[in-house]
């Protein structure tokens, strides 16, 4: 290991790859070590924050954490809003912090030669929570509308690398290690068809504390003849399980290569 530092393994391997860092579930920064943070947040060209970075809407929490990423970092910063950041708090988010937030929404970011596409959501649950099915009018539709938004903000013409950015689980391989009854609640397997037809490059959510920390999709092969069809990354970057900044190094090339960096 000649020459390598002692953080050798977090060191780049393409230096024309763009370095994006995710984290998400810091619920106030019960769950961010500071310990660590500044390695992790260093040389990253976008932080993606995957929602509930504060506990129960408490934008002074939220502050908290920005502000212990800005004391090490100056990243540009987009994040999306997690079930703990409440829908009707959602302006006053945006209007206290200057980062970008995303809401079924999208954002180019140019990183050196690249265009990065983020597409951003809370996400959407095969089954509604016992709250939101009692206080969540239209609920059902809700969802099911969301994830044709998002299939549709999901296209690569006109960027290098696409992104879908989201709190809830978009397939439920990176559900295991929850309870199994609950997966319905915490993520969702229409969002999994919308990945295999859209293919971003890698589908990035949080909220799974307990969950794995990465899965492969892949289409279902119907044949020993049949190739399955393409597999979408899907990662898990919830703090609790991965106890810090999760570092994705994205080679842009004919097919691009994303590696994890730890
Ligand atoms: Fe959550």
């Amino acid at each position: 290991m000649g020459g390598h530092s002692s953080h050798g393994r977090m060191e780049r391997y393409d230096s024309d790859a763009v370095l994006i860092g995710a984290m998400g579930d810091a619920h106030g920064g019960r769950f961010l070590r500071l310990e660590g943070l500044q390695r992790q947040l260093e040389g990253l060209d976008l932080l993606l924050l995957a929602g509930d970075i504060t506990d129960s809407s408490n934008i002074d929490a939220f502050g908290t954490v920005l502000k212990a990423i800005r004391k090490r970092s100056s990243v540009p910063i987009v994040a999306i809003f997690g079930n703990d950041e409440y829908e009707q708090d959602r302006d006053s988010f945006r209007e206290t912090y200057d980062i970008t937030f995303l809401d079924d929404e999208r954002a180019d970011i140019n990183i050196g030669e690249h265009t990065v596409r983020i597409v951003g959501t809370t996400g959407m649950l095969d089954r509604p929570t016992w709250w939101q099915r009692n206080n969540v009018p239209g609920i059902y539709e809700k969802y099911r509308k969301r994830v044709e938004v998002v299939a549709d903000l999901l296209d690569r013409e006109g960027c290098d690398v696409l992104i879908l950015l989201s709190h809830y689980a978009t397939t439920y391989l990176t559900l295991h290690g929850e309870r199994e009854r609950a997966f319905p609640e915490m993520g969702s397997r229409a969002m999994e068809a919308v990945l295999l037809e859209k293919r971003p490059d890698i589908s990035i959510h949080a909220h799974a504390h307990n969950g794995s920390k990465y899965a492969v999709v892949s289409r279902k092969r119907r044949s020993p003849d049949d190739e399955g069809g393409p597999a979408v990354l899907v990662w898990n970057v919830s703090l609790p399980l991965n106890k810090g900044v999760t570092r994705f190094e994205i080679s842009v090339g004919e097919v691009n290569d994303v590696r994890v960096l730890h």
